[in-house]
């Protein structure tokens, strides 16, 4: 597997000209589809772990009146509340009108962020429970990358379990190392607490690239592999809590599959068993 390309700036070198503007202040290439980059956060930005934000860039100017607009798209913010700088994870669209340009940006551009964070996969939106699953495929493991940092994912929960099905194993490798670097670092030991980065079980799978685990995760929930593979107990409204970040046909596959086992739907305003968030529309 080739190595991740990274490109880091101490220090970002040019002040913002853009109404809403951050700098861009480290970029990583994971895949020639997947890359992550952080940016300088404004001042008054609060959000909750695994909320999203409209960001962009200036879109080419009208062949008619040259004048320009922002083009936005929705992104979850992968860095945890408490994150001194916003970090994301993207995808690269060869032909999308975002990332198209996005996937070329470097340490010391400018990137539209409209400061107004909003989303479903937070906290506040489920029952206290003893087991919280993160269920991601593709880009949808950007807001556990977020709550997997947050201290309260461990004072809620006794287990937490991230599963992220993608096709290729190289899709898998942001979330890996993120989980890897979350138990091995310091700081973060220090901050999380090791016996509760010790409750973090990570279940990656693959679909159409051999590795250690095969198979859609819905699948593996269905013939019960899953709860073998991790030696837990099935999933129960009393016990389990699920967040879920996917393509859509996932999402709703998945929620059904919830709804089986009697979890119901939660939201900001009326807290519940399970949300539920897609990773891009389609
Ligand atoms: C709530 C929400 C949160 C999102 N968070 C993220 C995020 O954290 N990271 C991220 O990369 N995208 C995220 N997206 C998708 C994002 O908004 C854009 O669609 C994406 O950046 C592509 O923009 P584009 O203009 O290049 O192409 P678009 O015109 O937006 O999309 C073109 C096509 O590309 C495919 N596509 C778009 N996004 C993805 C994706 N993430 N994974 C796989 N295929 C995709 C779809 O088939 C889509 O029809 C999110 C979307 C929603 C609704
Ligand atoms: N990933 C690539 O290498 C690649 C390359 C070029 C273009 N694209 C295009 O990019 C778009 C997004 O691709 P993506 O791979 O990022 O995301 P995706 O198609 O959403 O697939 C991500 C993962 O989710 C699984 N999945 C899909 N539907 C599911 C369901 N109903 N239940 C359970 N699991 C499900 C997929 O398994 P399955 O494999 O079984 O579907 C795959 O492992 C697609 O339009 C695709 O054609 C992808």
């Amino acid at each position: 597997m080739t190595e991740p390309q990274t490109v880091t700036e101490a220090k970002p070198v040019k002040l913002p000209t853009l109404p809403d503007a951050q700098i861009v202040t480290d970029v990583t290439h994971w895949t020639d589809r997947l890359f992550s980059f952080r940016v300088t956060r404004p001042a008054s930005l609060r959000f909750r772990s695994g909320e999203f934000v409209m960001i962009g860039l200036m879109g080419d100017p009208d062949p008619k009146t040259g004048k320009q607009k922002p083009l936005l798209r929705a992104y979850s913010i992968a860095s945890p509340s408490w994150g001194e700088e916003l970090e994301f994870y993207s995808i690269k669209v060869q032909d999308g009108p975002l990332t198209s340009k996005l996937q070329h940006i470097q340490p010391g551009d400018e990137i539209i962020l409209r400061p107004k964070p909003v989303g479903t996969l937070v906290h506040d939106a489920l029952l206290p429970g003893k087991r919280i699953w993160f269920f991601a495929t593709g880009t949808g493991f950007a807001p556990f990358a977020s709550l997997l940092r947050d201290p309260q994912t461990y004072e809620d929960y006794d287990e937490v379990i991230i599963t992220h099905t993608c096709r290729e194993a190289g899709e898998l490798e942001y979330g890996r190392r993120l989980i890897e670097d979350l138990k091995s670092d310091e700081m973060m030991i220090e901050l999380l607490g090791a016996d509760n980065l010790a409750k973090i079980r990570y279940y990656p799978t693959t679909t159409r690239e051999t590795s250690a685990k095969m198979g859609r995760i819905t699948d593996l929930i269905r013939s019960g592999e899953v709860y073998a593979d991790l030696g837990v107990e099935p999933i129960h409204p009393e016990s389990d809590r699920a967040m879920i970040c996917g393509n859509l046909a996932f999402n709703l596959e998945l929620k059904a599959m919830l709804e089986e086992y009697g979890l119901e739907e939660g939201a900001n305003s009326n807290p519940r068993h399970y949300v539920v968030e897609k990773a891009f529309l389609d």
